[in-house]
């Protein structure tokens, strides 16, 4: 575990953030789940491909990560010479924890003709023995560029292979991981919630289970979801993802209503990311005060991790300003 002595009793947090931004010539990158103080401090706020994309493209020195740290990761594969750091080292992933290097090699080794498009929340060694990294936001696009000759091993989430088998009819060769956050939604308690407010659509994240995306208007990356917000019609939407990502729409629509999909008791925190969460002001603070905990990968493995991320930027273009590659009531099709 990271031990980060944290008196910091009268600091200004947001100046000193600032301060050692300027000075640092550092970046903040924050994904939508984070901490809404933190989002709002930060340069660019995004979903796994924004993020990717800044990462790689920044001529910052350092890049401060407010997200888990298969991001910070994949910030360090993209961007060797800067320092990348991370809040809190901590700040894992379900999805990551449910594939080890070791058992994924040998999945491999078992489907030898296949070839491995991996979802980004994974981490650095199964990037490395993966052909082509997706996104939420990319899977669709860089899917359909896939012979349809060429059998598909598809990992770690079993509910965003799911979702991608049903939308495309492609069949996939599932890893059976979940993140255990967007696997806490309740169906019965999402079918209460519609009950309670006619009309108003649902939009869920691909990592949801089927019988939640059943029910969803759209499902798509958290900018997907987003833009899906900003599109609809209605005044009302319930929102199946992590919630914290409600703080952008309520800034950015003051005047709709947003609600987040209930867990299994109707009333739980559990879909709050618990890895999202350990990041915070104060290790923020510190991450850019001394440049730690610091993302270091072995060169071998990151140019190795570096070939199917590049293939995943240079074969998600076609998503680049677009709304996303979610849509509408596709589930059960
Ligand atoms: P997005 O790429 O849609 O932001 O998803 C990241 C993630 O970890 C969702 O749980
Ligand atoms: Fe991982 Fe789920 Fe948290 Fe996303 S919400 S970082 S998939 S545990």
């Amino acid at each position: 575990m990271t031990a980060i002595n944290l008196n910091l009793t009268g600091v200004d947090l947001r100046g000193e953030i600032d301060r050692l931004r300027r000075e640092r010539n550092a970046v903040i990158l924050a994904h939508y789940y984070q901490k809404p103080e933190l989002q709002d401090l930060a340069d660019y706020v995004g979903d796994s491909l924004d993020l990717s994309r800044r990462a790689a493209a920044t001529d910052a020195d350092v890049i401060a990560f407010c997200g888990v740290r298969f991001m910070a990761e994949t910030a360090k594969i993209l961007s060797p010479d800067k320092v990348v750091v991370l809040p809190d080292m901590d700040a894992g992933c379900s999805l990551e924890d449910s594939c080890p290097p070791d058992q994924f090699a040998a999945f491999r080794r078992q489907h030898p003709d296949a070839i491995a498009l991996t979802y980004i929340n994974c981490s650095t060694e199964v990037k490395a023995l993966s052909d082509i990294i997706v996104t939420s936001s990319s899977a669709e696009t860089i899917l359909a560029q896939i012979p349809a000759s060429r059998p598909i091993i598809f990992g770690p989430d079993r509910n965003l292979g799911g979702y991608l088998q049903r939308k495309t009819g492609r069949e996939l060769i599932l890893w059976p991981g979940v993140c255990i956050v967007h696997e806490a939604f309740s169906e019965t308690e999402l079918l209460k919630l519609k009950a309670l407010h006619p009309g108003a659509p649902v939009a869920a994240h691909p990592e949801c289970p089927a019988v939640i995306l059943d029910h969803a208007d759209y499902v798509g990356s958290t900018r997907g979801i987003l833009e899906f917000a900003r599109a609809m019609p209605g005044d009302t939407l319930i929102v199946a993802t992590e919630p914290h990502i409600i703080h952008q729409m309520e800034k950015a629509m003051p005047a709709k209503r947003f609600i987040g999909a209930p867990g299994a008791d109707g009333n739980c925190n559990c879909n709050i990311c618990p890895y999202m969460a350990l990041n915070t002001m104060e290790k923020l603070y510190v991450a850019l005060r001394d440049l730690t905990p610091r993302i270091e990968i072995e060169e071998g493995l990151r140019l190795r991790a570096k070939q199917s991320l590049d293939a995943m930027l240079a074969m998600a273009s076609a998503t680049v300003g677009q709304g996303d590659v979610g849509s509408a009531r596709v589930t059960g099709d």
